[in-house]
């Protein structure tokens, strides 16, 4: 009697790829995140490793989030998050331009640096720019006692867990879970949300990780349309507001590991120029998940389809308005629409990691890419 076993297959524990298993650990990587953080009641977060008062919260006038890559596009989510709960006015830079050019960097202004390993190159040295010049820098990472970790003055640690596979998944919503629960805690101290909307969104906040469930129970619906996609050589992701966020994370997990071109674009913009590249058969991907833009959403769906596009619409249950403009539809559960991003990304995650499989890529490891790059 012989047993095939090494320490990598052990590891995967029964998943085919680090990455599959790291998507199916999302929901413990939400629980987590939130953990403690969240009162008994529901009724306030209560971040104590922040060493921020109430005061130096109060002194905030602007916030500056860099990162690099996914970490980046964690940060784009985030930006929508702290203007929206919290009212202050939020830039986001990826980290290799961000240090060279000058920020208008003030005693008053926050910078967040988003990491998962804490050791990228360029948002460690951006993070020391940022010191240098007087801000306070707050660092949301996966790795404690990491480089970045160790730098900045206020950290929120992602309870991910170790994350192996290169493309990042359970990192990124994580650090999504990381933006809620801080610009909940800004509009706490603020009082730019009401008592009543704070409890509302800590209770949708605390049914993600059942709705990542449901959706991951749907993953064999997605496998037959990334095999369709993986025969295609360009696409496309559009979305409005947060969807547009999620539609640049989206095609970057796509590109990473599938290496199909792909391009996300802001749905409204799309006529300004990228609509030329729309001609029979290219799948876009339409994210409309944000209620107060479907109707323009949907027009903009409506553009590429009469160019011959072959739509996949991501869209929130019950909104049958949009299932009837699309070629087919992947249903994410109801939530409020800033907390949209932790469901909407999943779909896309997997379908990436199908279009890989299909086209018998090394899903764990993409050629030319690391996982960690610690040269600028
Ligand atoms: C590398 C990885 C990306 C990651 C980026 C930032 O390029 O391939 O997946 O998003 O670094 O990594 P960090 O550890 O700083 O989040």
């Amino acid at each position: 009697f012989h047993v095939d076993w090494d320490i990598i297959t052990a590891e995967k524990a029964g998943f085919d790829h680090f990455m599959l298993k790291e998507i199916h650990e999302q929901p413990k990587a939400y629980r987590d995140t939130m953990g403690s953080r969240i009162s008994i009641n529901g009724s306030r977060v209560t971040l104590n490793e922040l060493s921020m008062t109430p005061e130096e919260i109060r002194n905030i006038s602007r916030v500056h989030i860099v990162a690099c890559g996914t970490a980046y596009h964690a940060g784009m989510v985030g930006k929508y998050v702290i203007e929206k709960l919290a009212r202050i006015p939020v830039e986001t830079d990826v980290a290799s331009e961000y240090r060279y050019r000058s920020p208008i960097i003030t005693k008053d202004t926050l910078v967040i640096v988003v990491s998962q390993s804490g050791e990228t190159a360029d948002t460690l040295a951006a993070l020391r720019e940022a010191k240098r010049c007087g801000a306070r820098v707050m660092a949301i990472t996966n790795v404690v006692g990491s480089s970045v970790a160790r730098e900045a003055d206020d950290i929120i640690t992602t309870w991910a867990g170790p994350e192996i596979a290169v493309a990042s998944t359970k990192a990124y919503t994580s650090q999504l879970i990381a933006f809620y629960l801080f610009g909940l805690h800004l509009a706490q101290t603020l009082g730019t949300q009401s008592i009543t909307e704070i409890e509302e969104t800590i209770a949708a906040l605390k049914e993600l990780p059942t709705q990542v469930e449901a959706i991951l129970e749907q993953a064999e619906a997605i496998k037959g349309v990334a095999e369709e996609m993986a025969k295609h050589d360009n696409l496309f992701f559009i979305g409005r507001g947060l969807d547009y966020a999620v539609a640049l994370e989206g095609s970057l997990k796509l590109k990473e590991i599938s290496y199909i071109h792909s391009e996300a674009y802001a749905a409204g913009e799309l006529k300004h120029g990228t609509l030329a590249l729309i001609e029979d058969g290219v799948p876009v991907i339409a994210l409309a998940t944000q209620h107060e833009l479907l109707e323009k959403t949907v027009s903009n769906i409506k553009e590429v389809k009469a160019r011959g596009a072959n739509v996949l619409g991501i869209a929130v249950e019950g909104e049958m308005e949009l299932q009837k403009s699309v070629d087919s539809t992947f249903v994410i559960p109801k939530t409020l629409d800033v907390l949209s991003p932790a469901l909407a990304v999943v779909p896309l995650q997997l379908l990436s990691y199908y279009a890989s499989l299909a086209r018998g890529n090394d899903v764990d490891k993409p050629r030319n890419l690391a996982k960690s790059v610690t040269v600028e």
